[in-house]
């Protein structure tokens, strides 16, 4: 306790990494197994789409080892785990809809065994139609759920009158999470008939809700347990729930604990990824290059459920004009019924599919006149009192500020020089730049979802016990956290114990996403932190002779009076409050005021902010092999006023090169018959320590607005990874150079075999 005393506070450090790098941090399948436990193994479909004559298990059951094959009969609640829609049963009963949907849950006493007893395991189906492609699922009608559409001003008389109208369709593919920690859980049971679940999860709610919902039992008897994810980035916003069920399942019907942890292979085969895109735009500009009217059609990938799509597909129409203002526009999205595994979140959550169509029907104009898309973009760029197509109005509008500090700091007339110069002395090797504005609505799109509640408990010793509905998941909500409730009890970080994120603590949650989290939570903790400071503060006034409460504070683990310390310490205070018998817990709530949206009328305000930002991007494309290198990126970004520096900045890069790996490099390919052909890490691409950009320069640009952020410290998780969408105009930029007539269809990504296909097009 003493050398913590003097222990000077580092604000700008990620309190985790010390435990990551020296691999002390636990994950699930870290957890001491338990005696008793069994080990489950999954055994998927493999037809896309077809009905499900028979099940055999019979051989498989008679591998010694085996304990118990469950298939859909033996679910005792409603083997139905759909969270938006009910169309997806936790193991198939009628039909499969996608391969590596979940058929049998083989439970064995090892890993070893219940692997060896699924290649037992024989089932029958009647194939049906296999449809991969959004477009043709549309033309035939399989649909997941109604298409929607936003609109603004008169679209059509609008087009009738620009000087300029272009058409064009604008692909865009999925992409993997590829978290280092996959899918899992570990079902133990309780006394009393409850089942413990630790699981990997961003919402531990939804889990429970899945588990007591195929278990025919009140949430009440379900506590599911998270201690920190090993990374999620919208893959277990959802999909921690089936491999949740399914143990918990294995548990029910056992008594046994059961653990289910899936291999790479079957994560990547198994689970749903980022939605594919197919879109088709039309943009009208008048003589001025100001952006009139904007038309698109948006065709989403879904997989064989609804999942997230539903909300997915809304985001990408939020999102669909980026940080542009456009005074006419319509556009529709179609959530399109495919037989691959049903997508669903994925950093950014439509939005990056969407702002990818506007860019290209940037650049098709740019093109199309000679004239810089960087110039059309600038003009058209968000300003205060414009209107999103879904009835905000911009406020504090950040994009010139970030456009205009990126172009002044970064010498962007001087880069355009010096890679014209390039170019007109090299004949083999090209530079490209790009220019990719980013502007993202902060909330959840679904209203009631932004709420959240936090649990404080000072301890006798002064110490602070923290619970929050947030999920750790590498984004470093936790240590933002304890940022949070040191300053309120003016305490070093050392002093605030992080607690797991537990439901039987802190009920309700909305999973960690939306880049969301640290606000809620964050503000959910500040009201629990209040009400103990509100039974503190009359006491330490009393304690220190009367003073005027409103000149107590609390710094450096004492009690100040009027800004200066007195002898009252944080403990001896604590200390006398429980002699007193005074409530040291309190639960705290918020519910993020201000924002609404009408579904019907498509109108709203959705978003409790907006984050702005601008990067310029500079590649070199070898035109003999079409490989390339990102020389630069170079970004402005809007981080309102940040609280951690250091946890911020990682959220920007690591955002931006998976955004470039989803632009560039990451190719999901699936065959006619719905089977995954970029299913290991040898045949789908990540980006790796050799294709990050050699140089990324981030600037912080402080805007102190009010806003509802927590500390005025604006959401950070999710919107950098649109800033990746530059690398592929980059490099489509780069193309042109070296081929004014290349025939380069907006396809993204951008691999290297697109680029040398394109350098020799015509
Ligand atoms: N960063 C890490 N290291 N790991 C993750 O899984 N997920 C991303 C982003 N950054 C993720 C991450 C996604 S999809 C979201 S929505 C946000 O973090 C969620 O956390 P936040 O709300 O605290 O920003
Ligand atoms: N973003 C991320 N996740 C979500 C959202 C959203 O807007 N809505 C529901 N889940
Ligand atoms: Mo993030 S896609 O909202 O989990």
């Amino acid at each position: 306790m003493q050398e913590v005393k003097n222990k000077k506070i580092k604000k700008d450090i990620h309190l985790d990494a010390p435990f990551h790098v020296t691999g002390k941090t636990k994950y699930i399948d870290d957890l001491p197994e338990l005696e008793g436990t069994l080990f489950a193994k999954v055994f998927d479909s493999s037809c896309a789409h077809g009905k499900l004559i028979s099940v055999d298990t019979s051989k498989a059951e008679e591998l010694e080892g085996v304990f118990a094959i469950l298939t859909a009969k033996d679910v005792p609640g409603v083997n139905q785990i759909g969270g938006i829609i009910k169309d997806e049963p936790l193991l198939a009963e009628t039909d499969v809809h996608f391969m590596g949907q979940p058929v049998a849950l083989v439970l064995a006493e090892s890993e070893e065994i219940a692997h060896e007893a699924t290649a037992l395991i024989h089932a029958e189906y009647e194939q049906l139609e296999v449809i991969v492609d959004p477009k043709e699922a549309y033309a035939k009608g399989s649909m997941l759920s109604n298409s929607r559409t936003f609109s603004l001003g008169s679209p059509d008389s609008a087009f009738a009158e620009c000087a300029h109208v272009f058409e064009g369709k604008a692909d865009s593919g999925g992409q993997e999470h590829l978290y280092l920690e996959t899918q899992g859980a570990y079902a133990i049971p309780r006394d009393q008939g409850g089942i413990l679940v630790e699981s990997s999860t961003q919402g531990p709610t939804a889990v429970q809700r899945v588990v007591a919902a195929v278990l025919g039992l009140e949430m009440s008897k379900i506590e599911v347990n998270v201690n920190r994810i090993g990374g999620g980035f919208g893959g277990k916003e959802d999909q921690a729930s089936l491999w949740a069920g399914l143990a918990a399942l294995g548990c029910f019907v056992t008594g046994r604990p059961v653990k289910l942890i899936l291999e790479r292979h079957e994560d990547l085969r198994m689970t749903g990824k980022r939605h594919p895109y197919r879109s088709d735009y039309k943009i009208g500009l008048d003589k001025d290059l100001n952006i009139v009217a904007f038309e698109a059609s948006f065709f989403q990938n879904g997989g064989g459920a609804a999942d997230l799509s539903t909300a997915v597909l809304e985001r990408t129409l939020f999102h669909g004009t980026n940080s542009y203002f456009v005074p006419n526009v319509r556009m529709t999205a179609h959530p399109c019924k495919t037989h691959i595994a049903p997508n669903t979140a994925f950093r950014g959550f439509g939005g990056p599919q969407g702002m990818f169509v506007m860019e290209a029907a940037i650049h098709h104009a740019a093109r199309e006149l000679g004239v810089s898309p960087w110039g059309i973009q600038k003009k058209n760029l968000l300003r205060d009192g414009n209107e999103f197509s879904y009835g905000q109005i911009v406020e504090n509008s950040e994009a010139n500020r970030c456009w205009d500090q990126a172009h002044g700091d970064f010498d962007f007339l001087k880069m355009v020089e010096e890679v014209e110069e390039y170019n007109h002395s090299q004949s083999l090797s090209k530079k490209g730049l790009a220019i990719m504005p980013i502007c993202f609505g902060i909330s959840f799109t679904n209203t009631p979802m932004n709420n959240a509640r936090a649990l404080v408990h000072v301890y006798g010793d002064g110490s602070v016990g923290v619970s929050t509905g947030a999920v750790e998941m590498g984004q470093g909500v936790n240590t933002k956290m304890v940022q949070v409730a040191a300053l309120m009890f003016g305490l070093p970080y050392d002093r605030i114990r992080l607690e797991t994120t537990n439901t039987s603590r802190v009920a309700n949650t909305s999973p960690s996403a939306a880049s969301a989290t640290a606000d809620l939570n964050g503000r959910a903790l500040q009201d629990a932190c209040r009400q103990i400071l509100e039974r503190l503060v009359p006491l330490a006034a009393e304690l220190l002779g009367g003073a005027d409460e409103k000149q107590i504070s609390f710094s450096n683990e004492m009690v100040f009076l009027d800004g200066n310390p007195t002898e009252l310490s944080w403990d001896d205070l604590v200390a006398k409050a429980l002699l007193l018998r005074l409530n040291m817990s309190a639960k705290g709530h918020y519910s993020t005021p201000v924002i609404h949206f009408d579904k019907e009328k498509e109108k709203g305000h959705p978003f409790a902010y907006h984050v702005y930002g601008t990067s310029i991007f500079e590649v070199t494309v070898d035109c003999i092999r079409g490989t390339y290198d990102i020389d630069s990126v170079k970004i402005v970004h809007d981080f309102g006023s940040s609280m951690n520096k250091a946890v911020d900045l990682g959220q920007i890069e690591g955002g931006l090169v998976q955004g470039i790996g989803w632009m560039t490099l990451e190719d999901l390919q699936y065959d006619k018959q719905g089977r995954l052909r970029s299913h290991t890490l040898a045949n789908y691409k990540i980006p790796d320590v050799y294709s990050i950009p050699e140089d990324i320069q981030v600037k912080f640009l402080n805007t102190d607005h009010d806003n509802l952020a927590i500390l005025r410290s604006k959401a950070v998780g999710e919107p950098p990874l649109m800033y990746g969408i530059g690398a592929y105009f980059a490099l489509t930029n780069a193309i042109l150079a070296f081929n004014p007539n290349a025939n380069i269809p907006y396809d993204a990504p951008m691999t290297t075999e697109k680029i040398l296909m394109a350098l020799y097009s015509a």
